[in-house]
């Protein structure tokens, strides 16, 4: 796989210009495009993505997974979050956490979002799928809503005594070629199986008290473990459950995890 990188300094989201692209028929599979800044950076669950002018990473790929049934595309997010977090233990050494399904943590902050869109075609068969990825780089201070459950990169370097400088273009390098291995092996085995160990570890719901929010209800249990589908397994008063990402979101009942 030739992934070609793309840089541009403002946009609205790099996920809906890639999406825009893709529309106009104008989009090479693999093409990574980053921004310095977004005006309308999109979260997961309608929510905005902050991405101030040379602070963060904004990057999104897009993938052409024609031969991937829609059901399993959610898959590919733990992919990404799996990168990031690589990418960040091997350039800087710092301990990451995964939230499930797919937010990367320091010190139990959020550091890193992950927006996966899928895009139909006509058929009702995946025509293509946009990656996106937020990173806080050298953020320092953050809206007052998200204050207690965010953090930065360099925050996060600064706590652990470190003095060197992140660089947002190797990360970005870095994550991108991490996830392409990853996402090679998906495309074999259409699940998580080649990551799945190195997910569990850093997965810090397991052993804890979580309420799922379930459309049907919610209901409260202790995370156990993510399987090869990325499905969490929660124990409950009533026996073991599986939440599927695309369905629920799962809130720590002590706080943020
Ligand atoms: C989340 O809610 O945790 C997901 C955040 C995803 C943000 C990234 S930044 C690059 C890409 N472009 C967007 O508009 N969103 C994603």
């Amino acid at each position: 796989m030739t992934i070609e990188f793309e840089h541009i300094d403002e946009i609205d989201s790099t996920n809906d210009e890639l999406k825009r692209r893709a529309a106009a028929g104008r989009c090479r599979e693999f093409l990574v495009l980053s921004a310095g800044t977004q005006t309308g950076g999109r979260g997961r669950s309608g929510h905005t993505w902050s991405s101030p002018p040379g602070s963060s990473i904004s990057t999104s790929m897009i993938l052409y997974p024609r031969d991937v049934e829609s059901e399993y595309i959610p898959r590919i997010t733990p992919l990404a979050a799996v990168a990031v977090a690589e990418t960040i233990e091997d350039l800087y050494g710092l301990p990451v956490g995964i939230k499930w399904p797919n937010d990367v943590l320091i010190s139990e902050k959020k550091v890193c979002g992950i927006l996966n869109e899928m895009i139909l075609d006509d058929d009702g068969r995946p025509d293509h799928v946009v990656v996106g990825i937020g990173v806080n780089v050298h953020i320092r201070e953050f809206d007052p809503e998200i204050a207690d459950i965010a953090t930065s990169l360099d925050l996060e370097m600064e706590a652990a005594g470190r003095t060197e400088p992140t660089h947002c273009g190797r990360i970005i390098g870095d994550i991108w070629y991490h996830f392409a291995k990853h996402y090679e092996d998906f495309l074999r085995t259409k699940d998580l199986k080649s990551v799945l160990s190195y997910y569990n570890e850093r997965l810090v719901n397991r052993g804890r008290m979580v309420r799922v929010l379930d459309p049907l209800g919610p209901f409260e249990g202790e995370a156990l473990f993510a399987d090869e589908a990325g499905a969490l397994h929660v124990k409950t008063e009533d026996g073991e459950r599986i939440i599927d990402s695309g369905e629920v979101s799962v809130r720590g009942i002590y706080g943020y995890v």
